[in-house]
């Protein structure tokens, strides 16, 4: 391992993720995986570690899931947090603990270390108008907002970004504003928050990005590039009532901003654990006080400027903290060719697949680990899940291990033997069998989880090439003495696989540790030519690894699309209700009963039919987007609802008059409006 620090303890945190949703092979594939991998790795080498993580329980994105699933913001969270922790549980992620940001302990901390910085002087009082919905009667979240990007005119732009175009946004930018709470246009109304000037504080922040250029060059890059555009002053106080209370007077309605306490979530986690363990928090220093103390964020990379700039800001600025030794974010995990995305339905939810492929949970830490997004963003899809697990887990992992007890079982009763003189090939084997742990270790210990995994299927190769070429079954006839040698060997490499790989493959190595009588072994023994004694008694095992066959990837595509299709539907039928009108607005519109008497295409056009209809007293020309939908002579006839007072208005060069009405369904086909009753009359009006 890179040795920047002598030290054996570690802290290790994976990102404290919002309860607002259920967890995705993308969150997997970023953080929870390698740092499991990391973490499982350290106590195998018998370093002092702890992995804390839970559920970041406030901010905008909880409380509009709240809106969105009609709950309160507490219900979401208590829903998601229990899903999380469960879902990670079962896919063997081997958390210390798994806490949460609602519990006191984290209020209490939070609140600490804002008061010390605040008695310090560290942060700056400011003022400044913000968006105030009077209607609703409060200050307004970015995300509350909603207008007219100023880049690509999308009327539905969000205070803080334009989904359509990806420009990043104020809210002061948007045309139009409106509140999404009451729908009113927000007004500006002066208020006190208390920032951190990051500006001032930018040259010890460099010298402390400076001094890890070990860092991964993903973290780097966005590291310089904040520092190389100046750090500006960030308000860590926010007008919301969903949060944890400012702990100054007068600051109600006043929370801490949700990235200035998330991460002390981690110091609270650490607190918890202990509380949890013994009763009190007691000692809970060391893990983040002491400098011999190694101090690891794994996080996604839309949270490396959090990690790597704002809250080491708050920890310098706090003064008693370690700051963190390594930030190894990952990029971003794609599914089927596309950006995974939770709003759209495209992603492969962990709960949903742990149901549908039961103890299958070694065979999704593979493939996340062996594709996973360290450099560059990555990509998932089924058929290669189903590739990597027929013909890496099963057709070269599952094969060697299973090949080794089978034949010590026929031989030799399933009683491991003694090796005799070994033979060069013996000699070579072992030698490269004694090299494996180190390389490996070299690999996570630089976060390098790709390359361990691909290190592990390269041993379960070697095993297998030693197999062919030693053949035992063809010297089994003519030479006993020498296939105890043989299967001897083979049983330490199958023994030090099952070791060495158990920071990806966990259960696995359960199977194998069970199987070859290896409870306790530790890194250190892997690789060793005695790990497996002589006279070790293998007991049964079930596969370890089984096929996949086609129709099982096939019904997982098919899940994918139909979520996605299903999650448009919804989405089309669940708009907002725009804003109120009054009567007087509605009494303006003069809506009739008229009769399509003509339709045409219009030519050169796609969408639009030329429609001649009668209201009563005239006739009228209406040109209607509705040629994707109907043929001009099946119209021809019907009795429609027709706003007749529309001001006119040219389309390809032909004046249409007035407007006929139409219903949209989820589908996004179209309806006449028509009434049923045939004695209606043309010009009959609808109040
Ligand atoms: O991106 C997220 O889901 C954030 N809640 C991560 C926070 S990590 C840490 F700061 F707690
Ligand atoms: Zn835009």
């Amino acid at each position: 391992m890179p040795e920047s620090k002598n030290t054996k303890r570690y802290t290790v945190t994976a990102a404290l993720i919002y309860a607002n949703g259920p967890i995705h092979i993308g969150h997997l594939a970023g953080c929870y995986i390698p740092s499991d991998i990391y973490v499982r790795y350290l106590r195998s080498i018998g370093a002092d570690v702890t992995f804390v993580s839970g559920t970041d329980e406030h901010g905008v994105p909880i409380t509009l899931r709240a809106k969105k699933e009609g709950l309160t913001p507490q219900q979401v969270v208590d829903k998601y947090y229990v899903q999380i922790r469960d879902a990670f549980e079962e896919l063997g992620i081997s958390f210390d603990v798994y806490s949460r940001t609602s519990r006191q302990i984290h209020h209490q901390t939070s609140q600490e270390i804002f008061s010390t910085l605040y008695n310090k002087g560290a942060f700056e009082e400011e003022t400044t108008e913000q968006y105030y919905d009077e209607i609703a009667g409060q200050f307004l979240a970015d995300r509350y907002i909603i207008g007219t990007c100023p880049t690509c005119n999308n009327p539905g732009a969000y205070g803080d970004q334009c989904e359509k175009c990806g420009s990043t946004l104020s809210p002061r930018e948007l045309g139009n504003p409106k509140s999404m709470l009451s729908g009113a246009p927000p007004v500006l109304r002066e208020t006190k928050n208390w920032y951190l000037p990051l500006d001032k504080l930018q040259p010890g922040i460099e010298r402390f990005v400076n001094s890890h250029p070990e860092w991964k060059t993903n973290v780097m890059g966005q590291c310089q590039s904040w520092l190389k555009e100046g750090l500006k002053p960030r308000a860590m106080t926010r007008d919301l009532d969903w949060g944890i209370k400012v702990p100054l007077p007068d600051t109600e309605g006043k929370v801490l901003y949700v990235w200035f306490e998330a991460p002390i979530g981690y110091i609270s986690a650490t607190k918890d654990w202990l509380i949890q363990k013994n009763g009190s928090d007691e000692g809970w220093e060391k893990w983040w006080k002491d400098p011999e103390t190694r101090l690891v964020h794994f996080i996604g990379k839309d949270n490396i400027v959090f990690h790597c700039i704002i809250f080491p800001a708050t920890l310098m600025e706090e003064g008693t903290y370690i700051l963190p030794d390594n930030v190894p974010a990952n990029e971003f995990m794609n599914l089927e060719g596309d950006k995974i995305s939770t709003s759209r339905n495209w992603a492969v939810w962990l709960h949903e697949y742990l149901r549908d492929l039961p103890g299958k949970q070694d065979v999704l830490r593979y493939v996340l680990t062996a594709n996973g997004p360290e450099t560059k963003d990555s990509e998932f899809t089924w058929s290669d899940f189903q590739t990597r697990n027929n013909s890496e887990l099963v057709g070269i992992y599952g094969n060697f291990v299973n090949r080794v007890a089978v034949l010590v079982q026929k031989y030799f009763d399933g009683k491991i033997p003694q090796t005799g003189p070994l033979d060069d090939i013996d000699r070579e084997v072992l030698a490269e069998l004694a090299a494996f742990p180190g390389r490996i270790a070299q690999s996570i210990g630089n976060y390098r989880f790709r390359e361990a995994t691909a290190l592990i299927m390269e041993l379960a190769r070697l095993g297998n090439k030693y197999l062919a070429d030693t053949q035992p079954w063809h010297e089994i006839k003519t030479n006993p003495a020498r296939v105890e040698t043989i299967l001897n060997i083979a049983a330490q490499i199958a023994g030090s696989l099952a070791i060495v790989s158990e920071p990806v493959l966990p259960f696995t190595a359960r199977k194998i540790r069970t199987q070859f009588s290896l409870p306790d072994q530790q890194w250190a023994d892997a690789g060793k030519p005695d790990l497996v004694p002589p006279g070790t008694l293998l007991t049964e095992s079930s596969l370890l690894f089984e096929k996949i066959e086609d129709s099982v990837i096939a019904a997982q595509i098919e899940k994918l699309h139909k979520a996605r299709e299903q999650n448009m539907l919804e989405s089309k039928s669940v708009q907002e209700v725009k804003p109120d009108i009054q009567y007087d607005d509605f009494a303006k519109m003069d809506i009739r009963i008229a009769t399509i008497l003509e339709a045409e295409a219009v030519p050169k056009s796609k969408k639009l039919l030329k429609l001649k209809v009668d209201i009563g007293k005239e006739t009228r020309t209406v040109l209607s987007g509705i040629s994707e939908h109907f043929r001009p002579e099946e119209i021809v006839g019907k009795k429609v609802l027709y706003l007749a007072n529309l001001a006119p208005r040219k389309m390809m060069g032909m004046e249409s008059q007035g407007m006929i009405l139409m219903a949209e369904d989820r589908d996004g086909s179209l309806t006449f409006l028509s009434p049923e009753n045939g004695t209606v009359w043309n010009g009959g009006v609808v109040s």
